[in-house]
């Protein structure tokens, strides 16, 4: 590994390596308390006429939106979970396209109007942490499958990666150069077409804030979060499995796959249970694939 920012890394290293599930408790109970008092923050404008997809039931009550909008990873603007709601505040992708090219018949330019005009859905779905918390989210956004297909992958398409902005004068964090920017994530060709897998416009009814990755992010509800890149400006289709953020960074600890499974321990603390955040400390037995298996386990059966 060759970071140059250490401070940065063993900040992250030792919330990590002191997340026990019980600590990771009380960060995220006692991070919910304080942002409570904090100023208050703009809402969005809220998204019209979505359709509401209960298709994939949750067994969980909401996160409370308060607790989603301050409580982030978002490596470009902090690494204090905290924070990334202040130091991102300003950030606008405008004018925004995002770029679908690659292995495809058709590589296209899309404007947020042409996102926009294609049929929204709003979807709650689970999510996991590998950091072994976990919220439950209403999602507002397009399935994946549907704003790949305007671009016709071919069939020698087999990942997509996905790729976030790339802008150091508005995340200064991006003129470090031992974090391979900008933040990459992939998934198979089988992954990015399942009907589980998402692209958030919104939240909550609203268009996304910046710390949640407006305007822009994916969601794929069976993996860690990592696999969720933010604020997305290009889809690469590909024939080899492309490079990620963090598995370039810690390869023996961010896998490519990173489906969520109890059974599988992060190298440097368990995954059997996660904390709910925002919710005294709520603790539940992590699901394998976060509780999707019907409509995932066939992708990895051999
Ligand atoms: N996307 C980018 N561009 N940068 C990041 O640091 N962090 C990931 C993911 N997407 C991250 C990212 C991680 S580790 C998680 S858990 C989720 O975003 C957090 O999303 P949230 O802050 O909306 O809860």
């Amino acid at each position: 590994m060759s970071l140059t920012d250490e401070s940065d890394y063993k900040t992250r290293r030792r919330f990590l390596t002191s997340l026990g599930v019980g600590t990771a408790a009380a960060v995220a109970t006692v991070a919910t308390v304080r942002h409570l008092r904090r100023p208050r923050i703009t809402p969005q404008p809220r998204i019209a006429g979505f359709a509401s997809n209960d298709t994939f039931p949750v067994k969980r009550p909401l996160t409370s939106e308060e607790t989603v909008l301050r409580f982030n990873n978002f490596y470009e603007f902090a690494a204090d979970k905290r924070s990334v709601v202040h130091h991102s505040r300003s950030f606008r992708l405008d004018p925004y396209t995002l770029v679908i090219d690659g292995l495809v018949e058709r590589p296209v330019a899309l404007g947020l109007e042409d996102l926009e005009s294609m049929p929204l859905e709003e979807r709650v779905y689970r999510f996991r942490c590998v950091e072994a918390w976990s919220m439950t989210v209403p999602w507002v956004g397009i399935p994946l499958a549907s704003i790949l297909a305007r671009a016709q992958p071919t069939p020698r398409a087999r990942y997509v990666t996905f790729e976030s902005f790339f802008d150091v004068s508005q995340a200064p964090r991006q003129a470090n150069d031992s974090y391979p920017w900008p933040y990459r994530e992939g998934l198979t060709i089988g992954e990015a077409m399942n009907p589980l897998t998402f692209v958030a416009l919104g939240m909550y009814g609203r268009f996304l804030q910046p710390q949640n990755g407006a305007p822009v992010r994916i969601v794929v509800p069976w993996k860690y979060g990592f696999k969720g890149p933010k604020s997305v400006v290009k889809m690469t289709l590909t024939a080899t499995r492309p490079e990620s953020f963090w598995h370039t960074l810690q390869p023996t600890e961010y896998g490519f796959t990173a489906n969520v499974d109890p059974t599988v321990p992060h190298p440097r603390w368990s995954q059997a249970h996660e904390i709910e955040i925002g919710s005294w400390g709520r603790r539940r037995p992590t699901l394998k694939f976060n509780g999707y298996g019907d409509w995932v386990a066939h992708l990895y059966q051999r």
